[in-house]
């Protein structure tokens, strides 16, 4: 592992949700640099395999701001200093198994290292989607990966 400044002495989790595994080889890649914890954020009813089925199904949950149920095992989020949380841009938003999570636990105080994974460069609004669901964390900046 290499030793990336800012890391050490930090508790790190990487936790993602990812449904078609894009987000979740940038997460295994984050996790074999900086090391600490990677957890996959699941849903208990999963998403369609039916691409119109999970778009229009989504586009219901976002509308709704429905936070589905998790199969999620971070027993206690707040005992890591620095959140690595990546998502997919869905319909240009935070997909809602993220937003579950996110609006379910208290991660005050942390510092917070969002990601996300798209086809079309637009994650503007997700940054401030973040920033609001997580009001009292620390955001770091976004940089844009190799595309
Ligand atoms: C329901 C749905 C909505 C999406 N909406 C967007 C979008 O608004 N903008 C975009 O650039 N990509 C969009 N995408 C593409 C995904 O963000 C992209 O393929 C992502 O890397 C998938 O991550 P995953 O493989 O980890 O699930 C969407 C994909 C799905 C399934």
């Amino acid at each position: 592992m290499r030793t990336i400044p800012g890391i050490a002495g930090r508790r790190v989790l990487t936790l993602y949700y990812s449904r078609s595994g894009h987000t979740r080889t940038v997460a295994t890649q984050i996790h074999g640099l900086v090391g600490g914890d990677l957890v996959e954020i699941r849903t208990v009813e999963p998403y369609p395999d039916d691409y119109d089925a999970l778009v229009a199904r989504n586009a219901a949950q976002q509308r709704s701001d429905y936070k589905p149920p998790l199969l999620t095992p971070v027993d206690n989020p707040a005992e890591y200093d620095l959140i690595f949380i990546g998502s997919p841009l869905w319909n240009v938003r935070l997909t809602p198994p993220v937003r579950s999570f996110l609006s379910s636990h208290d991660l005050s105080g942390k510092i917070i290292a969002p990601f996300v994974t798209y086809i079309v460069e637009r994650p503007g609004a997700v940054a401030a989607g973040y920033r609001r669901i997580m009001p009292g964390c620390h955001h770091s900046g976004w940089r844009r990966g190799p595309g």
